[in-house]
């Protein structure tokens, strides 16, 4: 095997693998979970072939456990991918991620007139479609796409 071929992210001991991101959501999804300033080890790869999808990427997240929230946000933008929690270098637990049919406090309503966007009032939203994602804002109306996602 050639080296480029056999070249591998290591293993991780303890924590979470964030796996089959599509390939472009990965820096978002590394965004939205603040990887870039973070204390954690973190391993990613960006572009790496696979069997199911066209490119994927991969987050490897040493020794921490992700919140509900941050798995609602990292469903948002990566529906399909998959969370590893490892364990001692096993994985003990595989969840496909979903989105929830109601979205409370994460996305930021794109309407500036919404009540949320003026008062103390926390979002909140209603799945209408998953693909492509459509969400309906429960205050003003207003349907967004995964494109004008702005995560909280
Ligand atoms: N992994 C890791 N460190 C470990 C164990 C697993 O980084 N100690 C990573 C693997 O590299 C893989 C992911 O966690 O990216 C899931 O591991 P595993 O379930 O063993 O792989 P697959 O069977 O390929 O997973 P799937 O069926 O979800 O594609
Ligand atoms: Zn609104």
């Amino acid at each position: 095997m050639s080296e480029s071929k056999s070249l591998k992210v290591s293993a991780i001991k303890e924590g979470t693998v964030v796996d089959h991101i599509p390939a472009e959501s990965t820096l978002k999804v590394m965004q939205i979970l603040k990887l870039t300033k973070s204390s954690e080890i973190v391993s990613v790869v960006f572009n790496l072939e696979s069997k199911t999808m066209k490119k994927k990427g991969i987050i490897k997240i040493g020794g921490k456990n992700l919140s509900s929230k941050e798995t609602e946000k990292i469903a948002l933008i990566a529906p399909k991918s998959t969370m590893n929690i490892i364990k001692n270098y096993k994985v003990v637990d595989k969840i496909k991620l979903k989105i929830p049919q109601e979205i409370k406090g994460v996305v930021k309503c794109i309407n500036p007139k919404c009540i949320t966007n003026n008062e103390e009032v926390q979002s909140k939203f209603k799945i209408e479609n998953k693909e492509p994602l459509k969400l309906r804002c429960e205050y003003c109306e207003r349907v967004m796409s995964r494109d004008d996602l702005i995560i909280q």
